[in-house]
């Protein structure tokens, strides 16, 4: 009997339990056994795998996060923690690891890859970041998810006159402050490449007012600093400057963060994590290894998983 581990890395994203329902079904219909890393590679390097069944499995589609946990896999970058990860495969006898993730899940399902292990990728991120793979699960409920949040902040803003600046995720991709800016008819967009100076924020926020606006929306990326500490000092100062280039001290900046990564998944994450799902089990049916799923026009493609170093 074929056994697949799922593993769910990096930050989290809405439509990994669908996408691990999904694995679960199609696998189940044929024969296999699927299993889970709990918290994700660190489950490896512990030892602590679950079997996904119908009891623990039905249902958790319309759920946000990770129901057996997701993080990003610290231990097994080590020597010591990968060689343990190995151990645990060879132990539970897994014909294949099925990863979700980002960027850095992508380089860590690549240092399985290099080891020997059967391998496939499914992009999983809010941020929509990873190279040759479009359509990961997540983006599309945290732009739903933005929006809303966006349009309740106009709202207040519009009734009391004010304008306001609010901050998305997205790491260093664009993806997600592009979609939400351009969905919400954002005053100004500020990100990656085309970041924007409070002289400027001032310009526009004015003249939109002189032309009868009762309030301005600035989108802004996270402006990615070298910890979460630094970075709330730089937003303070950011805001601090927009406030005095504009003569306002009413100017608010709201951070909608993690409100982004635990939105409810849309109805286009829970199917992409279907076809995602259903794409992996068929990969494995056909041994077809080593390679990274991606939706595009409608349908599943496979890329190739690059390697990277074992620790
Ligand atoms: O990669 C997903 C993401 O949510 C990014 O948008 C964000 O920059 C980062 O994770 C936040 O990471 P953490 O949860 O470790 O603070």
């Amino acid at each position: 009997m074929r056994k697949i581990c799922v593993i769910a890395s990096g930050g989290d994203g809405p439509g990994m339990n669908a996408c691990a329902e999904a694995i679960f079904l199609a696998a189940n219909a044929n024969g296999m056994k699927v299993y889970a890393a709990v918290n994700g590679f660190d489950g490896l390097v512990e030892g602590a795998i679950m079997q996904l069944t119908r009891e623990n499995c039905t249902g958790i589609s319309c759920k946000s996060g990770c129901v057996f946990g997701c993080n990003r896999g610290p231990k097994m970058a080590t020597h010591e923690g990968f060689k343990a990860a190995m151990a645990t495969i060879k132990k539970y006898g897994f014909d294949c690891l099925v990863v979700m993730g980002g960027n850095g899940t992508l380089m860590g399902t690549g240092r399985f890859k290099n080891a020997g292990v059967n391998t496939l990728f499914i992009p999983g991120t809010i941020d929509n970041d990873v190279p040759g793979h479009k359509n990961s699960l997540g983006f599309a409920s945290a732009c739903e998810s933005a929006v809303k949040l966006v349009d309740m902040l106009r709202a207040t803003m519009e009734t009391s006159e004010r304008d306001h600046i609010v901050q998305l995720m997205g790491r260093n991709c664009n993806e997600l402050a592009l979609r939400v800016g351009e969905a919400t008819f954002a005053d100004i967009i500020d990100m990656e490449g085309a970041r924007v100076t409070p002289d400027l924020v001032a310009k526009v926020f004015k003249a939109n007012r002189a032309a009868g606006k009762r309030s301005n929306i600035m989108i802004m990326q996270e402006r990615k600093g070298a910890d979460v500490v630094s970075e709330k000092i730089e937003d303070a100062k950011f805001l601090e400057q927009v406030s005095q280039a504009c003569g306002d001290p009413n100017i608010r900046m709201s951070v909608l963060g993690y409100l982004q990564r635990g939105a409810d998944p849309t109805c286009f994450d829970r199917y992409l994590a279907s076809q995602y799902g259903r794409a992996a089990v068929e990969c494995v049916l056909s041994k077809t290894y080593g390679v990274g799923l991606y939706w595009d026009s409608g349908n599943v493609h496979t890329t190739n998983i690059p390697l990277s170093p074992i620790p």
